[in-house]
C-alpha cells in the first residue's frame, strides 16, 4: 500500500474549540513551522515522558529553528505519574516559567503525557492551551483525541481530571518505528476496538490487513491510524462529555479496569492488553445473554489472537488469584457506574456495540471464570 503523504481531520465542536488531527510521517521534524502557522509567536511549555528522549530532541530542534523559547518537564515513568505530587511539580514548573494565557503547552509521549500533560494545562491559569503529540499507537488512536484529561487518585483510576480540548493533535507515525511490539499490540486493541463499536467494514479491512499494520507498513499504519481518529471524532463531536454514544468507547473497558486494578496498574497488564481481554469478556457475555452470535465473538477473539494480544484473564503473566466476584466487586468503583448499577458495553455482532445496564451479572461471572481456567 502506497504511503499516504498526510491526513487532516477535524474534531467539530462548537465551532470555537474545534481543532485538527495532522497524520503525517516526519511531522514532528516541521513541528515548529506548524505551530507558527497556527499559533504564532507562543511561549511552549513541553510536558514529555522519560521514554521519549529522542522525540523530544527532534521536536525542540524544530522549536528552535521556528524561533521558538521553550521550558520542559519530564514526567517519571508509568502510571505514577498521574499523581498529586507530580501534578503538583509539573504546575509549579509552569508557574515558575512564567507562562502566561497566551502560552502553549505542548504534551510529548505516550498516554501518561497526554493525561497529565492536559490536565496541567485544564487548571493552570484557569486553563491554557495545549497540543497533543502522541507517541505510542494507543495515544495517537485514542487518549490524545477527546479532551479527557486527569490522573489518578488511590481510589481509582482517572478519577481526578478534566474535559479539556486541545487545540491540535500532530501524529508522526515515525514514533511508532521504535515503539517496542508489546506495545504495538496494546494500542492495536483500540483500533480494533472502533471496528467492533460501529464498523463491520473496517473490521474486514483489519482482517486483511492488521498484520501489516502490525508491521508498522507506512500506508497501511496511516490507514489505520487515520480511520481510528476519524472513528473518535466523530462520536467525540456527537458527545463530547459522554452522555450517549461516547459511552460505546469503552468497550471491553468495565472488564479492563478491574483487570488492571487487581494487577496494581503494573507492568503486567498494559492498558491495551486489558481492553483486548476485556473486548473477548465483552464478546462473551453477549453470546451468553443471547445477543451475539457464537460466530461473531470467536471471529473477533481469533482475529485478537493471530495479532498476538491476550485475550483471556488466564493469558496474563502473575495475574493474582482472585474470583468472578471479587473482579465484579472492583468494577462497581469504575466511574461508569451509576447509582450502584455497573454499565457494560455489550455487543449484537462485530459493529453493533450498545450501552447496557441489565447485563446478567451471574452470566459476567460466568464468561469471567472461563476466562480464568487454564
Ligand atoms: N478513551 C475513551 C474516550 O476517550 O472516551
Amino acid at each position: 500500500m502506497a504511503a499516504v503523504a498526510s491526513q487532516s481531520l477535524r474534531v467539530s465542536l462548537d465551532g470555537t474549540r474545534d481543532y485538527d488531527i495532522l497524520i503525517e510521517r516526519g511531522c514532528l521534524a516541521r513541528a515548529g513551522a506548524l505551530l507558527k502557522d497556527r499559533f504564532g509567536e507562543r511561549r511552549i511549555f513541553i510536558v514529555r515522558d522519560a521514554q521519549v528522549d529522542a522525540h523530544a530532541k527532534a521536536l525542540e530542534s524544530a522549536l528552535s529553528a521556528a524561533g521558538y523559547s521553550f521550558q520542559s518537564i519530564t514526567l517519571p515513568e508509568g502510571e505514577d505519574a498521574k499523581s498529586w505530587p507530580v501534578l503538583q511539580q509539573t504546575v509549579n514548573a509552569m508557574l515558575e516559567a512564567r507562562l502566561d494565557r497566551k502560552s502553549l503547552v505542548v504534551a510529548l509521549g505516550g498516554g501518561v503525557a497526554g493525561d497529565h500533560g492536559g490536565f496541567a494545562a485544564a487548571i493552570t491559569l484557569r486553563g491554557l492551551d495545549y497540543v497533543q503529540v502522541p507517541t505510542t499507537l494507543l495515544s495517537q488512536v485514542d487518549s490524545s483525541v477527546g479532551g479527557k484529561t486527569g490522573i489518578n487518585a488511590p481510589q481509582g483510576k482517572n478519577l481526578v481530571g478534566a474535559f479539556h480540548q486541545p487545540v491540535l493533535v500532530l501524529i508522526d507515525n515515525t514514533t511508532l518505528d521504535t515503539l517496542p511490539d508489546r506495545h504495538m499490540r496494546a494500542g492495536y486493541a483500540e483500533i480494533v476496538k472502533y471496528a467492533f463499536i460501529r464498523d463491520a467494514g473496517f473490521f474486514e479491512w483489519l482482517e486483511a490487513n492488521g498484520a501489516k499494520v502490525m508491521a508498522r507498513d507506512d500506508g497501511a499504519l496511516a490507514h489505520a491510524v487515520a480511520t481510528s481518529c476519524a472513528a473518535k471524532a466523530a462520536v467525540v463531536a456527537a458527545d463530547e462529555r459522554e452522555g450517549g454514544v461516547r459511552a460505546l468507547l469503552n468497550f471491553g473497558h468495565t472488564f479492563a479496569h478491574a483487570l488492571e486494578a487487581t494487577c496494581n496498574y503494573d507492568r503486567r497488564l498494559l492498558h491495551g492488553e486489558a481492553v483486548a481481554i476485556g473486548m473477548a469478556l465483552a464478546f462473551d457475555t453477549s453470546v451468553r445473554m443471547g445477543l451475539c452470535t457464537a460466530a461473531d465473538a470467536a471471529r473477533a477473539t481469533a482475529h485478537m489472537q493471530r495479532l498476538g494480544m491476550p485475550t483471556r484473564i488466564a493469558d496474563i503473566k502473575d495475574f493474582p488469584a482472585t474470583t468472578p466476584d471479587a473482579l465484579v466487586g472492583l468494577m462497581g468503583h469504575d466511574k461508569k457506574a451509576i447509582g450502584g448499577k455497573l454499565t457494560f458495553i455489550l455487543s449484537r455482532g462485530i459493529g453493533h456495540a450498545f450501552v447496557s445496564r441489565e447485563a446478567d451479572i451471574a452470566l459476567v461471572k460466568e464468561a469471567l471464570a472461563a476466562s480464568m481456567r487454564t
